[in-house]
């Protein structure tokens, strides 16, 4: 079929019809989103707002920023846009999903009341507890000396959070006094996260591996995608500042059925049913955060969209076309499709850019990336990158250098190998991703 003939405007549904996609988002997530798309024999014109230098490869990067609904609902009805596919979590709390579907125009994620799920850990923290879903022991403060004379009471280890979005930076976790102190003066007195830190969370450290669960929902149905695992800490053996994720392996070989069954029951269907019961239903991808304690799983957090690092992994084992997916959670249609996964791991590894998750260097050129992927079975996103006399670095997290591989070994040592291959100044990356299943004998 000419590329023309493609073109139809297809508001109301999937089924066989082209789409024209637009996708919001900047990060690695959105570029692998964007590349399994592209792959989709239903796609027709595939746009990304603002994308990255990685993007622009396989779709047409369009320069309107991720936050501005308006922006983006005029520019989806111009360029009659058939699905658009919401990357980031501000969006959504800002009501992007709102603005679009009052033009009727079709998206994939949570509306704004949906989002706070995220958005506002307290309202998260306080659903939790109505409908006894495992969490950590918490407490909700306003006021800094309520805070302060809490935590001096309970003592370390203990965890301060910012409520509201704070790009994976408002998050403590304390070992000493000292550091929970200084946690509480940073978000409620400095205001460093600004009005994300107007609640602030204390809750019970837990001790425990980390598992992030993905479910796709289209308000009734949902579907759990297979397990990952996130490496938040900058630095090895995760110590160091928490970061958006340096590097993911999926699905996670120490995890059962039996687990992943428990955790559906106990977690992910009270969750989406707490939130249909408070008038607030959740279309998208619902993304808990867990600490797998000794007591069982229990809910760090939720997000209301994909993991950035998880998504990386997860494009790379996704055998159904992504179109049908999105399309079947959008339509409400999820219990009409079986989603299927490719066998086998896969990973990514996150290079980043010197100092970060603090202050880094940016327009710094980078190479080795066409080397890397000679490499087989393995594919490099693009985060912070950005393309003007050449590849240059434009972020912090810059690329994701994700392999498959029939074992978790396997695909390590492909990623790896890649990320020899690849250079920037003051690159820096984990050299510990997947490491913690290897020792267990995976
Ligand atoms: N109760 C807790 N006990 C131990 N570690 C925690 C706890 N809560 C959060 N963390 C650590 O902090 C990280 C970030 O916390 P999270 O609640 O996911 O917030 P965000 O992702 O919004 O920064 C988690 O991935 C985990 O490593
Ligand atoms: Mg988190």
């Amino acid at each position: 079929m000419a590329k023309t003939d493609k073109q139809h405007i297809n508001k109301k549904g999937g089924g066989t019809m082209i789409s024209n996609i637009l996708i919001i988002g900047s990060g690695g997530r959105e570029h692998a989103l964007a590349w399994k798309l592209a792959q989709s024999p239903r796609i027709g014109k595939l746009y990304v707002a603002p994308g990255n230098g990685g993007t622009r490869d396989i779709a047409e990067n369009i320069a309107i920023e991720a936050t501005d609904a308006r922006g983006l609902a005029r520019f989806a009805e111009k360029n009659s846009i058939n699905l658009t596919v919401v990357g980031p979590d501000d969006p959504l709390a800002f009501g992007v999903v709102d603005v679009f579907q009052s033009h009727g125009l079709r998206i994939f994620g949570p509306t704004r009341v949906a989002a706070q799920i995220e958005a506002s850990k307290a309202f998260a923290k306080r659903l939790m507890r109505d409908s006894d879903i495992p969490t950590a022991p918490f407490r909700i403060f306003r006021k800094h000396e309520s805070a302060l004379e809490y935590v001096r009471k309970h003592g370390a280890p203990i965890v301060v959070k910012a409520s509201g979005l704070a790009l994976g930076k408002g998050a403590y976790p304390c070992k000493t006094l000292a550091k929970a102190e200084k946690a509480l003066a940073e978000i409620m007195l400095e205001r460093a996260y600004n009005q994300a830190g107007n609640e602030v969370i204390v809750e019970e450290f837990l001790n425990g591996q980390e598992v992030s669960i993905h479910a796709l929902c289209d308000g009734k149905t949902s579907i759990l995608l297979p397990t990952a695992q996130d490496h938040k800490p900058i630095f090895d053996g995760d110590k160091g500042k928490n970061t958006g994720g340096m590097g993911t392996i999926a699905p996670v070989p120490w995890v059962t059925d039996q687990t992943l069954r428990e955790v559906n029951e106990q977690i992910v269907r009270p969750t989406l049913q707490a939130l249909t019961k408070k008038g607030k239903p959740f279309t998208g991808c619902l993304y808990p955060g867990l600490k797998m304690t000794d007591e069982g799983p229990k809910v760090l957090e939720y997000n209301a969209r994909f993991g950035d690092p998880e998504t990386q992994s997860y494009m790379r084992l996704l055998k159904t076309d992504l179109l049908d997916v999105l399309d079947a959670c959008v339509d409400g249609k999820l219990a009409d499709l079986a989603v299927e996964w490719n066998s086998g791991f896969a990973v990514c590894v996150v290079l980043a850019s010197g100092g970060y998750p603090g202050k880094y260097k940016k327009e710094i050129p980078i190479s080795g990336i066409t080397e890397a992927e000679k490499i087989p079975g393995v594919v490099v996103f693009h985060a912070g990158t950005m393309c003007s006399d050449q590849l240059r670095t434009s972020g912090g997290r810059v690329l994701g250098v994700t392999a498959i591989g029939k074992t978790l070994q396997k695909a390590l040592d492909r990623a790896y190998e890649a990320v020899r291959q690849i250079k920037f100044k003051d690159m820096q990356y984990r050299k510990d991703i997947g490491a913690k299943a290897i020792a267990m004998g995976f």
